[in-house]
């Protein structure tokens, strides 16, 4: 089997010279899954008409069971989307809320996801509530403590994120589910990091609703996202661009928003093969070691820390940046590294504190990470 590291690089179009530490932001695909979609594309321009009427619906359904199979689900709970922003915005924005109901988030929901849930509440009277997440995390009790001592009697809905972005701190979705529903909140959970970067089987997380992305950490071209919802609880979830599928069923809902290139969804099951070809715990334990051994390392060269333990992470961790960089605008100082030093690390406030977040990826490799550790600590 191909090792990980440069041989695995030159599977992917990344440029030569730079440190790629942000598989985390949009993901990067391998050229045979891009070529796998070009395959589509081409199909659909020999004969539009015969493609879009006739095969696209068949072929459609087929990549959502392959990804149903994937999350030990049913193809008609899975529906593509866009992206995770997508399919979290259907549910948000499909349900009711009224004045006094209460939608529990966290301070580290990714922000897309704080200002539809703002929309929502402006339009319905509802509250936003945030579970405040201070860093650095000590153990999962206290993600788990400082969300459930938010919930009291209008909690309606809680937004959970399974992998947080500032961080890439794994939440304990299934135990926070079980207390959500215990109270009688329904449980929508972003899950944008999470295919790929966790092994997931959907249903016996207890939630309601999981919207994911695809382009992430499997490998899908961009614009390849899902959502999933159980069977009770898809009535009266649509899309964000309503079309003919309206009223006709979750699955014919979603499955035609439009006229569009739908070539990064059916080039999902070749994404998948490249995934399971190298051996999704394999994958997942080469890239976890990567990211928190050099993360790690790279705190101890910055005299700073980690956000949490390494246990609670899958193949992204966040750095504190130390003090002089702590005055810096973090997106001048991320296009400088990107630009300068051909470093690319997302630098993310947090509380008003500057975290540079790290990524691995089956194409990185320890001395990728020299750099950013040098260009710091040379300061
Ligand atoms: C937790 C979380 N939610 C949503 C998103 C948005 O993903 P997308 O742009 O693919 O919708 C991200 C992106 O990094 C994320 O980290």
């Amino acid at each position: 089997m191909i090792a990980f590291g440069r041989p695995m690089r030159r599977r992917f179009l990344l440029e030569r010279g730079t440190d790629f530490l942000n598989h985390g932001s949009f993901g990067t695909t391998p050229r045979v899954v891009l070529a796998a979609a070009q395959r589509w594309r081409l199909r659909m321009e020999a004969n539009p008409d015969r493609f879009l009427r006739h095969v696209l619906p068949g072929a459609l359904r087929a990549a959502a069971g392959r990804l149903a199979r994937f999350l030990h689900a049913k193809e008609q709970e899975v529906v593509f989307v866009e992206n995770a922003t997508s399919g979290v915005n259907a549910v948000l924005r499909s349900l009711e809320f009224r004045p006094g109901d209460e939608i529990l988030a966290t301070t580290h929901t990714y922000n897309a996801v704080r200002q539809t849930i703002r929309e929502v509440c402006r339009r319905s009277g509802a509250k936003l509530v945030e579970a405040r997440i201070e860093l650095p995390i000590e153990d999962e009790k206290y993600l788990e403590e400082s969300i459930v001592n938010k919930f009291n009697k209008r909690t309606r809905l809680l937004v959970l994120d399974h992998i947080s972005s500032p961080t890439g701190l794994i939440f304990p979705v299934k135990r926070l589910a079980a207390l959500a529903r215990a109270r009688g909140a329904r449980i929508l959970v972003d899950g944008a990091h999470a295919p790929g970067q966790l092994a997931l089987d959907i249903p016996s997380l207890g939630v309601d609703w999981y919207a994911g992305n695809c382009h992430k950490w499997l490998f899908a071209p961009k614009g390849c996202g899902f959502l999933w919802a159980r069977r009770n609880a898809q009535a009266g979830i649509h899309p964000p661009v309503i079309s003919h599928g309206y009223g006709k069923g979750f699955a014919a809902e979603f499955d035609w928003t439009g006229t569009r290139d739908f070539s990064s969804w059916l080039a999902l099951p070749d994404a998948l093969d490249f995934f399971e070809a190298f051996r999704p715990a394999r994958i997942r334990a080469y890239c976890h070691e990567l990211v928190t051994r050099s993360a790690r390392e790279v705190s101890n060269a910055w005299q700073t820390e980690c956000d949490g333990p390494a246990r609670l992470h899958g193949s992204l961790m966040a750095v504190r940046l130390p003090e002089p960089l702590q005055r810096r605008d973090p997106v001048r100082l991320m296009a400088e590294w990107l630009d300068r030093h051909r470093v690319v690390a997302p630098v993310m406030a947090i509380d008003g504190v500057l975290w540079a977040r790290i990524s691995a990826q089956v194409y990185n490799l320890p001395v990728d990470y020299t750099r950013l550790l040098e260009l710091v600590a040379r300061r």
